[in-house]
């Protein structure tokens, strides 16, 4: 599939750890029929997302002479595919790349949408670029090794793209739940296949996120600051989970989501074992300031995503797709027993 779609005079597969001997060997050598091909690979986990590992690569990358007209694989999660994609969009100003991701949340987000990139120690995600794949290859077999609460994590945001598109969506997932925590492999596919449809749809609307790639923020405003107070204990999916609830909670609190909205997430979010609640040692406080953080707030406010009801987002108007909230509202929707 790889050598049919991007062919190449030759190929890096880039890979970590975990993923590398399970998976990532077996496609380079596959891969070595049809041309020269090296894997590299580097220490699993978001803490090696960084300056280093790029740099390491992309030196690695020189010393081998790949040229021009070669390729970059990434095989694995999101930090292999926001990486490997950082690579491709930087060596030699920008070479192609083709990503088979790994993990659920790899494949129905991190590998849709051309974002790459990498962590600093200001913050995640802040070095980057564009840099659409050439081809993109899910194999949901792979699915079968991946961790329960690596699996439940990518659910939330297949939840999510119900949340903002198509209600009956959420209604399926929720229907399927049993067959999707057993990775039945149609259940996998149908999953994927919905949820790269509604994601590739927002992108290819607003591919640099000038507007409307806002609706893909649901739940991310609250979610990332759960994520950075939890001290990154929580899982980017399982953060979604809680601040998709959250920011439900808050819209119907400012009269513009739909009563009742954040009780239909919430129960669905459940089935998969998902956090719809803040820890009570949490104060709305601790997350109110890691939200004042958010690298997406505008002039200094708070801006969300929010929904009217399940399976559409609430435009703002004038082409804006976030909403300003005051912070006594985010304060009230965040307090214990809301
Ligand atoms: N570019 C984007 O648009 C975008 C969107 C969402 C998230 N992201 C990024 O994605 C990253 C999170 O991705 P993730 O959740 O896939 O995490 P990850 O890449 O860290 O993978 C999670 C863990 O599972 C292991 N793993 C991967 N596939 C496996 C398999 N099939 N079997 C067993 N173990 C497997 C990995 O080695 C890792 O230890 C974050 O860095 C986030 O910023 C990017
Ligand atoms: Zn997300």
């Amino acid at each position: 599939m790889v050598s049919e779609f991007c062919p190449a005079a030759s190929y890096a597969v880039i890979s970590d750890s975990t993923v590398g001997p399970r998976y990532a060997e077996r496609l380079t050598q596959a891969l070595s029929a049809a041309a020269p091909c090296r894997l590299l690979t580097f220490p699993a986990g978001e803490g090696h997302k960084t300056r280093e590992t790029w740099s390491n690569l992309i030196d690695q990358l020189l010393e081998a002479e790949l040229g021009r007209d070669g390729a970059i694989v990434a095989v694995g999660g999101g930090v292999v595919g926001d990486v490997a994609g950082f690579v491709a969009a930087t060596y030699l100003r920008g070479i192609r790349y083709v990503q088979v991701p790994t993990t659920l949340l790899a494949m129905i987000d991190s590998s849709i949408g051309g974002k790459t990139g990498i962590d600093t120690e200001i913050g995640k995600n802040l070095v980057g670029a564009f840099h659409q794949p050439t081809l993109v290859v899910a194999d949901v077999a792979t699915l079968a090794s991946l961790p329960i609460k690596q699996l439940a994590a990518g659910v939330a945001e297949a939840v999510k793209h119900g949340a903002i598109a198509d209600a009956d969506y959420v209604t399926s997932i929720s229907a399927n739940a049993r067959e999707i925590l057993a990775r039945n492999p149609a259940a996998m596919a149908d999953l994927v296949r919905r949820s790269v449809e509604i994601k590739a749809g927002v992108v290819a609307a607003d591919e640099h996120e000038q507007g409307q790639r806002a609706v893909l923020n649901f739940g991310h405003t609250v979610g990332h600051a759960v994520e950075a107070a939890s001290g990154y204990e929580l899982l980017h999916g399982e953060a979604v989970a809680l601040g998709m609830v959250v920011e439900a909670a808050l819209g119907s609190t400012l009269g513009i989501t739909k009563a009742g909205t954040a009780g239909a997430l919430e129960s669905v979010l459940q089935q998969f074992d998902l956090p719809t609640q803040l820890p009570e040692a949490w104060s709305a406080e601790r997350i109110l300031q890691a939200m004042r953080h958010d690298k997406k707030n505008r002039a200094g406010s708070i801006r969300v995503t929010l929904l009217h009801s399940l399976g559409e987002v609430a435009n703002s108007g004038a082409g804006e797709w976030t909403h300003a909230v005051d912070e006594a509202a985010v304060h009230h929707a965040l307090s214990p027993g809301f």
